[in-house]
Order: C-alpha cells, then sequence, then structure tokens
C-alpha cells in the first residue's frame, strides 16, 4: 500500500471539492491564547520562589482549579512530568495578574471555535457563523479574513457580520498556555512528549456562557448551517451544566429537524457527571472526535474498565481496544461516525461506508502536520508543504495488526456492519507547538468527508 499517493490524491480531492460547502455553524467557545514557551531556568526559579514543597504536590494531584501560584507552577510541572495536557480555570486575580506579567511569545486564536473558524473560513474559505462569547478588539483581530461570521442584532433584526466588523468592545477571555518541547528538564524531571498546560483566565467559556443572539435568534442561525460542530463543554461541571445542556439540546432539535450533521468534539472532561451527561445527548449528534485518554475516560464512566485500561496500556494505543470502545459507545449511543486520533495513527468507525471517510481522515492528517509545522496554517498551500513530512513509523505495526484481525485492505474494513478506516499519520519530530492540532484533525476530517460524498 503506497499511503504517499493515497495522500496526494485525498488532497487534491478534498482541495477540489471543499468549494460545495455551503456554511458550517460553530459553537460554543472562542477565546484568545496567549502562548508561553517554557524556560526551564526561568520556571525553576519562580518554582524556588513560590515553595518547592508545595509545587511539587500539586505536581503530583492536580488542584481542581486555580487559586494560588502554586496551583499554577504545579500545574504546569504536572503536565511537564507525564507529558500530558491539561487546562485548569484560574479563580483568583491575583494568579491572572502574575501571568500577565509573566508574559507569552505569541498571541494566537484559541478556543475549538476560533480555531476551527479560521482553518475552515480563513484558510479553506468554506462559509462559517462562529459562537464568540466576547468579541473585545484584540479577539476580533485574531479571526483571518475570510467568509468567517457572528451575529449581530440591530433594532431586533439578525445580520451576519465578520468579527472585526461587530465592533462592541467586550472583554478579553485569555487562555495562558505554557509549552514545552519533548526532553524538557526541571528538578530531575524530564517531559516524556511535547505538551501543554493551559490556565484560563476567562469566566464565560468555562461557564459555557452562550450569547443572546443565540438564543433568541437560533432558529433563523440555523438556516444558514449545512454542517455544524459543537465544542467547548469539556470545562463544565454539576454544578453549572444543566442551563447550558438545556440550551445545546434545544439548538441540536432545531438543527436535527434540519437534517444538518453535527459533529461533538469531546475534548478532555473531567467532570464525571458531565461526562455521562455528554454520553446521554451523543445520539443526537452524527459524530465525535475524540483521543485515547477521551475514549478511556468515556469507557470508564460506561462501566468498561478493563477496556479503558487497555487504551491506556501501549504506545501506540492498541487498536483493536480503540476498535471495541468505539463500537460500544456506537451501540449505546447510536451516534453513526466516531473519529478517533492519537499520535501517529486515526481511525473512524461509521455506520455508512466509503473510501471518502478514509480519504478524509487523510486530508485532516496533513492538515495536522502543516498545524504542528507551522503553529499556524496560513493558506492550503501550507497544507500541501506537509506532504514532506514522513508517515509515522510506528503506525505499520497498528495497521498489520487492523489486517491480521479485521482483513483490513487498503485501510478499510468491515466490522460488525460497521466501516473501520485507518489512516498511519504523519508526525513533526520537534512541533512549533501543540495547542489546536486536534481541532485542526476534527474539522477538516468532518467538513473534508462531506466534501468528498458521492
Ligand atoms: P489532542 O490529543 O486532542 O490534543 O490532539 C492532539 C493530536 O494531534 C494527537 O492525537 C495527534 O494525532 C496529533 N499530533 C500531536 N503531535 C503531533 C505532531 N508532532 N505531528 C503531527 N500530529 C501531531
Ligand atoms: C481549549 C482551550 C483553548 C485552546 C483549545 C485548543 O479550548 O481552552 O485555549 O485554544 O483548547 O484546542
Amino acid at each position: 500500500m503506497d499511503w504517499d499517493a493515497l495522500y496526494s490524491s485525498a488532497f487534491e480531492r478534498v482541495r477540489g471539492n471543499i468549494g460545495k460547502i455551503g456554511g458550517v455553524l460553530l459553537a460554543y467557545n472562542t477565546n484568545i491564547d496567549a502562548i508561553k514557551y517554557l524556560d526551564p531556568a526561568d520556571l525553576e526559579g519562580r518554582i524556588e520562589r513560590a515553595g518547592k514543597d508545595a509545587v511539587l504536590r500539586y505536581s503530583e494531584e492536580l488542584p481542581e482549579r486555580i487559586t494560588s501560584v502554586e496551583h499554577l507552577l504545579g500545574g504546569i510541572l504536572w503536565s511537564i512530568r507525564r507529558g500530558k495536557a491539561a487546562e485548569l480555570f484560574v479563580e483568583s486575580c491575583t494568579v491572572r495578574f502574575y501571568m500577565r506579567r509573566w508574559g507569552w511569545d505569541e498571541l494566537r486564536m484559541g478556543g475549538q471555535v476560533g480555531i476551527m473558524a479560521n482553518l475552515l473560513g480563513g484558510v479553506y474559505n468554506v462559509p462559517v457563523i462562529a459562537h464568540v462569547p466576547q468579541l473585545s478588539s484584540l479577539q476580533a483581530e485574531l479571526f483571518k479574513e475570510g467568509p468567517i461570521y457572528v451575529p449581530k442584532v440591530e433594532g431586533g433584526d439578525l445580520k451576519l457580520v465578520h468579527p472585526k466588523e461587530f465592533l462592541a468592545d467586550e472583554e478579553n477571555c485569555i487562555h495562558y498556555i505554557y509549552e514545552f518541547p519533548r526532553g524538557f528538564r526541571i528538578l530531575g524531571f524530564e517531559a516524556p512528549r511535547e505538551n501543554r498546560f493551559i490556565g484560563a483566565a476567562d469566566d464565560y467559556n468555562p461557564n459555557l456562557y452562550i450569547r443572546p443572539e443565540f438564543t433568541e435568534h437560533f432558529g433563523e442561525i440555523a438556516k444558514k448551517a449545512e454542517l455544524g460542530i459543537i465544542s467547548g463543554l469539556q470545562t463544565l461541571t454539576k454544578e453549572n451544566y444543566r442551563e447550558p445542556f438545556e440550551e445545546m439540546v434545544r439548538h441540536l432539535d432545531v438543527l436535527n429537524a434540519r437534517n444538518v450533521p453535527v459533529h461533538l468534539e469531546f475534548a478532555f472532561t473531567a467532570d464525571e457527571t458531565v461526562r455521562m451527561a455528554l454520553i446521554d445527548v451523543l445520539g443526537r449528534f452524527h459524530s465525535v472526535g475524540l483521543n485515547e485518554v477521551e475514549l478511556a475516560s468515556i469507557m470508564e464512566v460506561m462501566g468498561e474498565k478493563g477496556l479503558a485500561g487497555r487504551l491506556l496500556a501501549s504506545d501506540p494505543v492498541d487498536p483493536v481496544a480503540v476498535t471495541e470502545a468505539m463500537l460500544r459507545l456506537a451501540e449505546r449511543t447510536g451516534v453513526r461516525r466516531i473519529h478517533f486520533h492519537t499520535y501517529g495513527y486515526y481511525l473512524a468507525l461509521t455506520d455508512y461506508h466509503g473510501e471518502f471517510v478514509r480519504d478524509a481522515l487523510l486530508f485532516a492528517a496533513l492538515a495536522a502536520a502543516a498545524k504542528a509545522k507551522l503553529g499556524d496554517v496560513r493558506s492550503v498551500d501550507d497544507v500541501v508543504e506537509a506532504m514532506d513530512v514522513p508517515v509515522n513509523e510506528k503506525a505499520g505495526a497498528v495497521e498489520e495488526r487492523l489486517k491480521a484481525e479485521y482483513g483490513m485492505k487498503d485501510g478499510i474494513a468491515e466490522v460488525d456492519n460497521y466501516q473501520l478506516s485507518f489512516v498511519p499519520t504523519k508526525i513533526v519530530a520537534r512541533p512549533k507547538s501543540t495547542v489546536g492540532i486536534g481541532d485542526t484533525i476534527s474539522s477538516s476530517a468532518f467538513v473534508g468527508e462531506f466534501a468528498l460524498r458521492p
């Protein structure tokens, strides 16, 4: 199997067809990402000054939210020690000011909605309508040019305008992203993988604030959508999830009545009550996107502890365990498409059949490699350049296992009346940054699939 040939033909076909996608509704989380590339000496000095013992304690067990500098530095160290991403809400204004003074190297569009809006609208030229909880002038500036719209209500009438034309200086929702490379060393620890820790200095997205324009005019907004992508539920807790969930279900009912397929970008949801509630509404979605940690966390609350353990036991993740978990989730919820991504390969389980599912995954893997390499994908030509990035060598063994277990051929197999699609991905050895790659993968594959449908 020549994956390079499949990659280039998938790319050409998505590029040729993506123009036929009418409008994508993106809700709910958009913010500003202030990215700081960590420096070991600077971080160590800060840890010493804050008190090493307390910081070490929180690097063993994450606090629930950040109310002190020790929590912040402990959270950062927790991520470094494991090479794992984490995100916590920063409650204290003292810590918010500390982070502001620590500074950043780069300001970037953040939040799944913001990142996907810039990619789909600003790069692929697909019209998008985005929910932006707070549109400050800084937030507005981070939107790319292109067919990106936000609803604006004037004199009771709904208009769609580019975020830069919204002209309401609302609040800044800043997420401080502390990025570290693989091998980052501090206090005798060494990061096994590149990743980041996020401190969210933001009172809107963590509570899934939904704007009145959306609550009051959703029927009209939905008429402009052919596809939908929902994200941002991951920070909810058992205390605050009910109201936004009700509103989201109302939105889903409107979209479902219009036959608009909607994708849920899952993201790690720490609260088990919220995770369970998400499983309960998943049948209202066409599709869901997740990684191994997220899939394992779902298996946990579904009572599949053995499967959850198998998903986290090996690297690369055992694709048979992934397939079994996806089958359980599809059968339990009725969701029609599950897109799993991990370091090195993607799998999709669909209750429909066709090579376009696999080809959309290939397109997504190219976009992801471009994002990893450059930090920001500026044009479709950037995506082409990722063709040079080599296919992950460990994925060969994954493919062999799928061939042996399910008789997979050219990345496609039949499993229990579902189609299982596999692609080995291109891995950038030294990524510029890691934030937003998952969003790039999920949105490119979902929209790419509809572009390629016969
Ligand atoms: P998430 O786990 O949602 O943060 O998404 C991260 C995904 O990005 C992983 O599952 C990988 O598929 C992909 N990824 C991470 N690092 C790289 C890299 N260096 N090159 C290409 N893809 C990557
Ligand atoms: C989460 C974070 C946001 C980041 C995004 C990337 O939504 O809150 O800051 O940009 O993930 O996927």
